[in-house]
């Protein structure tokens, strides 16, 4: 039965990671040249807007096949505080720190009405951090990122998130110096 879990938490790490991959990267795209070529501002915000309903059963199915395998040794305790696990803290620990960092976008998207506009912006800036620490740590815990057709794609995905992140960042400068 282990060996289900096992390949369940493998899966569906991949699913949420692509999901977020596509949530970040669709995040950009209205203020970046990213994606302009295949669809208007509007599809891809959209689609945005709907990666949350792939994440929330993606990310969950990881961490409860990951509670129901007795190899892997993770508690609930484990899913909140990170680098307490008995193995692999590193690794996993940042698996912990992405799932927070989710967890603080998704539910203050929810309650964006209730928050001023700066204080969600700066909240939703926290995805980026949490797709660093979710690269790093399907990188370092993951066994299906060995493989090259896998690795070769969640590079590809990092560095073009890297490049429209730093594109994004190259075009608001400008702005703020002059608001300032
Ligand atoms: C949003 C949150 C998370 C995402 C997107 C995510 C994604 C992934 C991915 C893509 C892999 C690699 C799958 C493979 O190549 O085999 C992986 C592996 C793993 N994750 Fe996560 N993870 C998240 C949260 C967590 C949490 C909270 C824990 C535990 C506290 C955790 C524990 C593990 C472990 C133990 C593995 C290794 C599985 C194996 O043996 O291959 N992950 N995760």
């Amino acid at each position: 039965m282990d060996l289900f879990f096992w390949e369940l938490a493998r899966a569906s790490g991949l699913a949420a990671y692509v999901a977020l991959c596509i949530a970040v990267l669709t995040g950009l795209a209205p203020r970046t040249a990213a994606l302009g070529f295949l669809a208007t501002n509007r599809a891809v915000r959209t689609l945005h807007d709907w990666t949350p309903w792939v994440v929330i059963p993606a990310a969950l199915t990881h961490v409860v096949a990951l509670l129901l395998d007795a190899t892997a040794r993770i508690s609930v305790l484990d899913l909140i505080i990170p680098f307490q696990t008995s193995y692999g803290q590193l690794a996993i620990g940042l698996g912990t720190i992405s799932l927070d960092l989710v967890v603080i976008v998704i539910v203050t998207t929810w309650l964006r009405r209730r928050l001023s506009n700066g204080a969600w912006q700066n909240l939703h800036r926290l995805s980026y951090v949490g797709f660093v620490t979710m690269f790093l740590h399907s990188i370092l815990s993951g066994t299906d990122l060995a493989s090259p057709i896998i690795a070769a794609m969640s590079w590809a995905s990092a560095i073009a998130i890297g490049y429209y992140s730093l594109e994004r960042v190259g075009r608001a400068l400008p702005i703020a110096k002059a608001r300032a």
